[in-house]
């Protein structure tokens, strides 16, 4: 199950094989290459940080001070003018049972506030240091003053179109400008001026609205399917902290904290070079369960940031802000994103593309459609969406941008409900489309701030034409793809690499009868012109492997295993699973895939 030799000049390793072993608790990487745990949940990381214990024990004051759960995407901040010292930001994206002491979560009962607030602890940034040591091996930087975390206990400013609005003012916060920390934090994207962006992705999973008629009505709850029930998805925090009930309560001040959930979805700019500097939430992006937000940099400093919100049939964005950038004189950026417009994207069966504006008074967003204003707009960023009708896609989770050529590509990781919620369309092809598809387009002038494109679909992922299951018998059409090269499912973390290499993760459910032939999950590497596709790293059992980022040469390059399911990085079979990331060498000191 090994790609052989090919003419892509991008793809210079050999593939490695799928991982079927169901005991497999380890990284495989392709031979010539190293691959080491470098920062794990618990780690410490801002001083006094104690080691982490073995036993889960730590408290949640501990916690607030040492690494995160569930490592997701990560960028690296070279110092200026040093190619060898740098901070990796990464996000924590949300926590696994194995983070407390029993190894359980129970949400039939009231939570305790302790673990709550180690779960609250648990979320949010890393921001850590690392240089190159005088062997040229890659350390992280124990004692630095930049070393921080950044959690949901986080204090965070509200800044753009709906700071102080009516909207965001809650019991907690009357003021509508202020808001304790980030959720859910998945992917990221960088700004030309050297800041971090993080994106709030699946937020309606931590909140309740027991409210039926409040809930019908309120379509900021509804179009993101808060529970109305039992408890909320995730955790059910708010038995212990009153902020994640969103119920309204009339006899409390601004309903209590029935609007605390328009307070997350957004993207939030980290300044890593300013370990003073608060966090502050961009509203101008609109909110959705943003993926990420991906720069796309054009030749006279105008932008785009290109974001999916991952969840069957939902769209695909991009914000274009209002100024440029200038290189000459980046203290004038530190505003930027706070006005510009919003886009959904339309993807048209001839191969052409709309960017549709979602800006109040322009295609139908105006008070008869029940969107008061633009805050409206881009606080229901979904709804008007639906209304300017954009394409519902198979769950668009990252953008990347060719470095060159600006060419962009996103991953749609999968949708079972595709023919059945949403028709099948061109660029949503497959009915119970398991395995995902990566769709790639071009702006008009690779102008980053057009309103037309034109798209193809690079692949689709899944079995080879042809292919037979374990049974014996055809794989169903359904799950044929069109990769050329290695075989995976459901695309998910993407990157370009300086060199236009182009590298996919993977991140589906390993036990899952389709999924069979895949084995663990995986790092792939594709040429973006030959479609070439080729089999980097394996996981452990369990895992996602997702985040990228590379020191400035293109030597070093750290990944993440996110939520493995077996022992690792101990692989010892006893101790705790522990979301981790690994920094990949090559053994002879070249750039990685060279
Ligand atoms: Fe957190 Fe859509 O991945
Ligand atoms: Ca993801
Ligand atoms: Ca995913
Ligand atoms: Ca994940």
């Amino acid at each position: 199950a090994c790609s052989k030799a090919s003419a892509s000049p991008l793809l210079n390793f050999k593939g490695v094989p799928v991982q079927i072993d169901p005991q497999f608790d380890r990284v495989l990487v392709a031979e010539g290459y190293r691959a080491v745990p470098f920062f794990s949940w618990g780690d410490p990381v801002e001083a006094g940080a104690p080691a982490w214990n073995p036993d889960a024990s730590d408290d949640w004051q501990a916690q607030l001070k040492q690494a995160g759960d569930n490592h997701d995407g990560m960028d690296f901040f070279a110092f200026p003018g040093e190619s060898d010292r740098g901070l990796l930001v990464m996000n924590h994206e949300y926590i696994n049972p194995p983070l407390h002491p029993s190894g359980k979560i129970d949400q039939t009962k009231p939570r305790p506030l302790a673990e709550v607030r180690k779960e609250q602890a648990a979320h949010g940034v890393s921001v850590i240091e690392v240089k190159q040591g005088a062997d040229g091996q890659w350390q992280r930087v124990m004692d630095s003053p930049y070393n921080r975390r950044i959690s949901m206990l986080t204090g965070m400013r509200i800044a753009g179109p709906l700071a102080g609005h009516e909207l965001m003012k809650t019991a907690s916060d009357p003021s509508g400008l202020e808001v304790f920390g980030t959720l859910n934090n998945c992917a990221t994207g960088v700004t030309p001026w050297g800041t971090f962006l993080t994106c709030e992705e699946n937020w309606p999973n931590y909140f309740i609205n027991r409210d039926k008629a409040d809930f019908a009505a309120r379509i900021s709850h509804k179009r993101y399917g808060l529970a109305q029930e039992g408890t909320s998805k995730n955790y059910a925090w708010e038995t212990a902290d009153p902020r994640f009930d969103a119920t309204p309560y009339a006899d409390q001040l601004h309903g209590g904290h029935v609007q605390e959930p328009h307070r997350f979805g957004w993207v939030v700019e980290i300044d890593p070079f300013d370990p003073q500097a608060q966090p502050i939430k961009r509203t101008a992006f609109g909110r959705f369960s943003r993926e990420c937000a991906a720069l796309s940099l054009g030749t006279d400093g105008r932008m785009a940031f290109y974001s999916g919100d991952d969840a069957k049939g939902e769209y695909v964005y991009k914000f274009v802000p209002a100024g440029r950038f200038d290189a000459g004189n980046p203290k004038a950026s530190r505003d930027l994103l706070d006005s510009g417009t919003l886009y959904v994207a339309r993807f048209d069966a001839d191969g052409s593309g709309q960017w549709l504006a979602l800006v109040h008074g322009q295609n139908g967003l105006d008070v008869a459609s029940g969107f008061a204003s633009q805050e409206e707009v881009l606080l229901n960023a979904r709804a008007a969406a639906d209304r300017v009708g954009a394409t519902p896609m198979d769950r668009p989770e990252w953008a990347a941008v060719h470095p060159s050529t600006r060419e962009v590509y996103v991953t749609l990781t999968n949708n079972d409900g595709r023919g059945a919620k949403q028709p099948l369309d061109k660029a949503n092809p497959r009915p119970q489309n398991l395995h995902g598809q990566i769709l790639r387009f071009n702006e008009k002038n690779a102008d980053p701030t057009a309103t037309t494109f034109t798209w193809e679909l690079f692949l689709l992922a899944g079995e080879p034409q042809g292919a037979k299951g374990q049974d014996g018998k055809a794989v169903a059409v359904n799950l044929t793809g069109t990769i050329n090269g290695d075989l995976f499912s459901s695309p998910d973390g993407l990157a370009f690499d300086a060199h236009g290499r182009l590298w996919i993760q993977t991140d589906y459910d390993d036990i899952e009868p389709a999924m069979q032939s895949m084995g663990c999950n995986q790092l792939l590497c594709a040429d973006p012109r030959t479609r070439e596709v080729r089999r980097f790293m394996v996981g452990p059992r369990g895992c996602e492997i997702t985040g990228l980022a590379w020191s400035p040469d293109g030597k070093a390059m750290w990944a993440n295993i996110q939520h493995p399911g077996i022992s690792f990085p101990g692989s010892d079979g006893k101790s705790r699973p522990r979301s981790t990331t690994v920094l990949i060498t090559k053994l002879d000191g070249g750039v990685i895939g060279s």
